[in-house]
């Protein structure tokens, strides 16, 4: 029996919708929303969840979350014009970003959005000019680097002191912009911000996190008058690799951090304030698959090269801080591995004119020949949003699948739009 996906049989999608292409069980993407909507809105009174477009974006996702009642986190006029676009209401949108133009706060204060989370001075004055300019008081928070080195790839860790996101907490900086922000007419300051990295397994991280800030929110209550209404935490919830792994529950990181704040506001004497939290690749990654054909096969003493037509262009999370794959064969997908004589490693490399253009670094995967389909798991995240043109490769495309039916999200780029734009 061939793997399906979303009750959808991948051989028919690859040949419907070609390769490669990127395939999401709608199904998986509700059921995470709901899950959260179970564990922790429900659960916890005055919270909500903004889905981190950055994980993968498309005017269906945006139209998804919506319909699924989570509010969206944008980080460039590109994903504020994309949810626009699904009409996704603005105040549900809150505007993140460590390098905002003045264009992208135009954009975000005319139309509209709830929250901008503020990452540098400079972002305040430009705002206070808008929001008096549009007749709006425009709800901000900061953001803060609590000091929090998380367990995860430097390229993802973003809760340290030097990181290049967020005020340094307890810093005459960050103070600074505190009574910046408290002097202006058209801002409201709710309160403050934090994300300490992606793809975290330890919740351990998010409690160090959550005791550091609130000795950050006691502190300036007392220094400085300014309460905390409003405690943004962030995203970073973590996703595995394959179907075969159980995925982790979203309750292991929430239970922790509301009861961290609960217990740490009451010792504090403060007041416990509205949570917001921003995950993205837990609510994506696993309910997105990508299909591959196998162009050649090259087998060399002490690996095999399995050649498939997509690669770092359209994933290039292996390149960039070596993320793990597992990946099947669509009309096998259960087979044994199958051993090369005399070859250690069977690696799946892509098409691109790079070495470090690798799928999986060490696949177990069965006997291939060129014209298979692999399909790589839980691939939903960091993978469409990522992707890029190199090789004048055109970006693949995106098929949401639920109960076995299909629908074309995203066409697949043509030749012709790798071109528009450019003159002789
Ligand atoms: C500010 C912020 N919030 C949320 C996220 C989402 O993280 P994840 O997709 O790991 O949940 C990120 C990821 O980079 C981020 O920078």
């Amino acid at each position: 029996m061939g793997l399906t996906w979303g009750g959808a049989d991948c051989r028919k999608l690859a040949e419907t919708f070609g390769t490669p292409l990127y395939v999401y069980d709608a199904g998986i993407i509700k059921a995470r929303c709901r899950e959260l909507r179970t564990t922790f809105l429900e659960r916890w009174p005055n919270t909500s969840v903004h889905y981190a477009g950055k994980a993968f974006l498309t005017r269906a996702t945006a139209r998804l979350i919506a319909d699924e009642g989570l509010g969206l986190d944008v980080v460039s006029g590109g994903e504020m014009y994309t949810a626009f676009s699904a009409d996704f209401p603005p105040e549900r949108i809150e505007f993140n970003g460590n390098a905002k133009s003045r264009e992208e706060l135009d954009m975000a204060v005319r139309s509209g959005v709830g929250r901008i989370i503020v990452d540098h001075a400079d972002e305040i004055p430009v705002i206070e000019h808008l929001a008096e300019k549009y007749g709006r008081v425009q709800n901000i928070l900061i953001r803060v680097a609590p000091g929090v080195d998380a367990h995860t790839h430097k390229a993802i860790a973003t809760g340290q002191t030097d990181s290049k996101f967020g005020f340094p907490a307890g810093g005459k900086m960050l103070t600074d912009a505190i009574s910046s922000a408290q002097q202006c007419g058209h801002i409201n300051l709710t309160g403050l911000h934090f994300h300490v990295g992606s793809q975290l397994f330890d919740n351990q991280d998010y409690v160090m996190a959550v005791n550091k800030t609130l000795e950050l929110v006691k502190a300036l209550k007392d220094e400085q008058g300014f309460i905390t209404h409003e405690l943004n935490m962030g995203g970073g919830f973590g996703a595995v690799i394959s179907p075969d792994v159980p995925a982790m529950r979203s309750e292991f990181y929430t239970d922790i951090m509301m009861k961290t704040l609960i217990e740490g506001c009451e010792r504090l004497g403060l007041e416990v304030p509205h949570v917001i939290l921003e995950p993205g690749r837990w609510i994506v990654s696993e309910a997105g698959i990508t299909l591959y054909r196998v162009e050649n096969i090259k087998e060399l003493s002490g690996v095999t090269y399995i050649a498939v037509n997509g690669g770092m262009a359209d994933n290039p999370r292996i390149a960039l801080y070596g993320a793990e794959y597992v990946g099947v064969n669509i009309d096998e997908p259960h087979a044994k591995p199958y051993n090369r004589e005399g070859n250690t490693r069977v690696s799946v490399v892509g098409k691109c004119c790079e070495s470090g253009d690798v799928l999986i670094e060490d696949a177990k995967l069965p006997y291939l020949k060129a014209g298979d389909i692999i399909a790589l798991y839980n691939s939903g995240a960091y993978t469409f949003s990522m992707a890029s043109n190199y090789n004048c490769l055109p970006r693949p495309a995106v098929v949401f699948v639920e109960n076995g039916d299909a629908r074309l999200v995203v066409e697949r780029q043509s030749m012709e739009e790798l071109i528009r734009g450019q003159y002789l």
